[in-house]
């Protein structure tokens, strides 16, 4: 058996028994390279001298650059759970949410990625070694090479030599795994069905987060609304009158109040009363219609008085406000849903309950 101290590849040496008991692993991979025809023209190591101050100082490097891609993770992850991220008017810590997380994470993923360039270049050994591809099934001896290979390659990354990198690689990467869960845990933890009346199914009209008040109908400067304020003909844009009913926290709930001539608003009660859903919603003249396409969701609020359809811009859909918010043009295939409205004893526009169906484009059939 003959094998080179230095590595190089040496011809015609005789083939080993690879199952000598006295054969080290890099013998082992030696033999494995020999057959299969691998010249192995460079193999040396970085640091002759073990444990040397340069490869101290590199160790401690790399390990750095693990802490910081685990400190970039860990900053990810108290962010994504605690940051708050709710829209808020003017200028807000909420403001920064997004690139908080896209901070992190990059400075998490960037130093992981320099720590492996780093561990690549500057502790594995330099080697170049040439082979001459062939096409045959494996031998039994041929696998044990390669197990042999790949095991004698693991030794080589020094995991077990350099705990401090073994620490560093831990406390990296595991809070790097939880990164990549968060986004699909986190998606689950709030369940949108999880109340009495869920999020998903309610507007700010609904009286039970008022304290069981029904809710004014307001304009955007959160004023009321007495029959009076419309004329006949008229419509005017109101948000329910909670704190915030005006902002995006409320984005589901404007709505169009619309004050009809008599003998329209005779057809149209006609048309809503003919709807179990929409007995009763009318209050006088008055009727409330969602601004909340069915199409797609942008806000129908083209009003034409002479014909009594309300258009929406983005696709043109057209809905019919004299016979219950019918979809007579358009890519829309439903309804507007009716606000039911009434009058508190104050004088002022109230909804008597919220809307009794969803608002917006639909993830079910609705007629
Ligand atoms: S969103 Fe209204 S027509 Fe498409």
């Amino acid at each position: 058996m003959t094998v080179v101290k230095d590595g190089s590849h040496e011809p015609g040496t005789a083939p080993v028994d690879v199952h000598d008991p006295r054969l080290s692993r890099f013998e082992i991979v030696k033999e494995g390279a020999r057959r299969d025809d691998i010249e192995i023209v460079t193999y040396e190591s970085q640091f002759p001298m073990p444990n040397s101050k340069a490869e101290r100082r590199v160790v401690r490097n790399i390990a750095l650059l693990f802490l910081l891609s685990g400190a970039g993770a860990l900053i990810f992850l108290i962010a994504y759970i605690w940051w708050p991220w709710r829209f808020e008017l003017g200028h807000t810590i909420s403001d920064y949410y997004t690139a908080v997380l896209g901070i992190s994470l990059a400075i998490s993923l960037f130093s992981l990625g320099f720590a492996i360039l780093a561990w690549a270049k500057k502790l594995l050994p330099h080697e170049v070694s040439i082979q001459d591809r062939h096409d045959a099934p494996s031998s039994d001896d041929d696998r044990l090479l390669t197990g042999q290979t790949m095991a004698y390659m693991v030794d080589e990354l020094g995991v077990q030599r350099r705990p401090l990198l073994k620490g560093a690689i831990a406390l990296g990467l595991a809070p790097l795994g939880l990164v990549a869960a968060a986004p699909l845990i986190g998606g689950l933890i709030q369940n949108p069905h999880k109340d009495e009346e869920p999020m998903m199914f309610r507007t700010g009209y609904n009286p039970v987060p008022n304290k069981g008040q029904l809710v004014r109908l307001t304009r955007a400067d959160g004023s009321p609304i007495r029959p009076e304020d419309v004329s006949v003909g008229g419509q005017i844009t109101v948000f329910p009158g909670v704190a915030g009913g005006a902002t995006n926290e409320y984005a589901d709930s404007p709505t169009l109040l619309i004050h009809l001539r008599a003998g329209d608003a005779q057809m149209a009660r006609q048309a809503t009363d003919a709807d179990p859903k929409n007995q009763g919603v009318m209050w006088g003249n008055y009727v409330a219609y969602s601004k909340i396409c069915t199409h797609a969701g942008c806000p129908a609020s083209l009003y034409e008085q002479q014909t009594n359809r309300l258009l929406c811009p983005c696709h043109q859909s057209q809905f019919l406000i004299t016979d219950n918010a019918r979809p007579i043009f358009g890519p829309a295939s439903r309804r507007l849903p009716a606000l039911p409205l009434t009058v508190d004893e104050e004088g002022f526009f109230v909804a008597s309950s919220d809307y009794r169906e969803t608002v917006g484009p639909d993830f079910w059939e609705r007629p």
